[in-house]
């Protein structure tokens, strides 16, 4: 069982899909917490309702945002984990906490990185003007969006695309990719050597959808 801390400031979709593939029976495992920055994050309130531990830490009560990677990596080692999966989760965590949690983090992404890293990722993917983008899942290193590429979806970016068509085509991807990756992650099939990533497909079909 793959044990998951689930890290979201929003809206939690990512979340919901997460906890869909567990539910089906797919992905053998666990979300242990949903450690949240947004003390109204619906993301929180899902987990309530599905009676996973949902824990606010403020930032501001904790002195920034080094604090509430302290106070997170108490929580965190209270309960146990084998990943953090960050959905959603806007803030940058800090090389400590990188190295002071020591095991995978992983991160979805908007965007077929390396192309259109940060905030914005479908707006800066429209202005570019470019033809495809989609979503990217990495494990997370000390730069931001940086780290090594474990699967990624793309779809197509249209003339007439606005930020909100574009994020609701791709988001449609980041619900199946997200799932996919963390079963992959329990079946022990995900190996990362050096900066890139080998995925065990051992059976004859592809894994993804
Ligand atoms: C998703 O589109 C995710 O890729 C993006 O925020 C959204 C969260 O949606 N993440 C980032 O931009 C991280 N830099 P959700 O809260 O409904 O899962």
């Amino acid at each position: 069982m793959l044990e998951i801390i689930i890290f979201a400031s929003g809206r939690g979709s990512n979340l919901m899909a997460i906890q869909e593939e567990i539910e089906s029976g797919r992905l053998k495992g666990n979300i242990r917490a949903v450690i949240s920055n947004k003390e109204d994050a619906p993301a929180l309130s899902f987990a309530q309702s599905k009676g996973i531990n949902a824990i606010w830490i403020d930032p501001k009560a904790e002195g920034g945002r080094r604090g509430f990677e302290r106070k997170a990596l108490q929580e965190i080692g209270r309960i146990g984990s084998d990943c953090i999966a960050l959905a959603g989760y806007m803030l940058i965590l800090s090389g400590e906490f990188i190295r002071d949690y020591g095991k995978p983090i992983l991160n979805i992404h908007p965007a077929l990185l390396p192309s259109f890293p940060g905030a914005t990722a479908q707006k800066d993917a429209i202005e570019y003007g470019v033809k495809y983008s989609g979503c990217t899942v990495h494990f997370v290193d000390e730069g931001v969006d940086t780290g090594p590429i474990i699967a990624q979806r793309a779809v197509p970016v249209l003339d007439a695309d606005d930020v909100e068509s574009l994020s609701a085509r791709i988001l449609a991807e980041e619900h199946k990719l997200y799932p996919e990756v963390l079963t992959l992650m329990a079946q022990g099939r995900i190996h990362l050597i050096d900066h890139k990533v080998y995925i065990d497909l051992l059976d004859e079909r592809n894994y993804f959808r």
